[in-house]
């Protein structure tokens, strides 16, 4: 980065509290508490190292583009948008969810084209071309459980942890499509150009993942 420090961006929200802990064990701390406030972007204890946050479908896009030189996204994120300039080069094990078909108790393929309403259209497309089933995806952007009960769609691919949403919707999940952690990602050029000190700060962070594993 231009500003001579490595910026790392967070996606926020459940990775974002599973994200601090390591960046914690890693040397790596807010200044101040992120999520009192408003602010997007935080030095840490590390004057060499700035945080920004923001949601997870953003954090590939500024990775890619260098506008931050590391990133920490799910692999659902990554499945969807494709790992042009970027390197994964760490499994975090934080955030663990499936990405799974999922539809309403007891469904039945309907005579016609399958409706699959998602936000993983590309993740989607493959899946079903690879089974040879013709679907007609339907782009939402969030509340997926909401489409087959207003019959927008027949069938949604999304993420399911605990399953309580697909429940509380009279819905059950059908096919695992992958399995999902939290990433870190790194923008090639930066690699390259800042190779000593974000070796230095993954090496850190792999190992703040060995000390903290826990069970998936
Ligand atoms: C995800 C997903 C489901 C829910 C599944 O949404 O879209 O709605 O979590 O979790 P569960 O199986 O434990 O009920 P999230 O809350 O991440 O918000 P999003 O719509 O912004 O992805």
């Amino acid at each position: 980065m231009e500003t001579g420090k490595l910026t790392l961006a967070l996606t926020k929200g459940r990775i974002l509290k599973e994200t601090l802990p390591l960046l914690a064990r890693a040397g790596v701390e807010p200044l101040e508490d992120m999520s009192k406030s408003r602010k997007l972007v935080f030095p840490t204890t590390r004057a060499d190292v700035q945080l920004v946050v923001m949601r997870g479908v953003d954090v590939p896009v500024y990775v890619r583009h260098g506008a931050a030189d590391l990133g920490v996204v799910g692999k659902d994120t990554l499945l969807e948008q494709g790992s042009d300039g970027v390197y994964e080069p760490l499994d975090l094990g934080i955030a663990p969810c499936r990405l799974m078909t999922a539809a309403p108790l007891g469904f039945d393929w309907p005579p016609r084209r399958l409706r699959v309403a998602t936000k993983f259209v590309n993740v989607s497309r493959d899946y079903f071309a690879r089974r040879g089933v013709q679907v007609e995806l339907i782009k939402l952007y969030g509340a997926m459980e909401l489409a087959p009960a207003m019959q927008l769609a027949d069938m949604i691919v999304d993420i399911v942890d605990t399953g309580n949403t697909l429940r509380a919707n009279g819905m059950e999940p059908l096919d695992e499509i992958a399995r999902v952690t939290s990433r870190l990602i790194v923008n090639k050029a930066s690699l390259r150009s800042h190779h000593g000190a974000i070796n230095h700060l993954i090496d850190a962070i792999a190992a703040a993942v060995t000390d903290l594993k826990r069970p998936l």
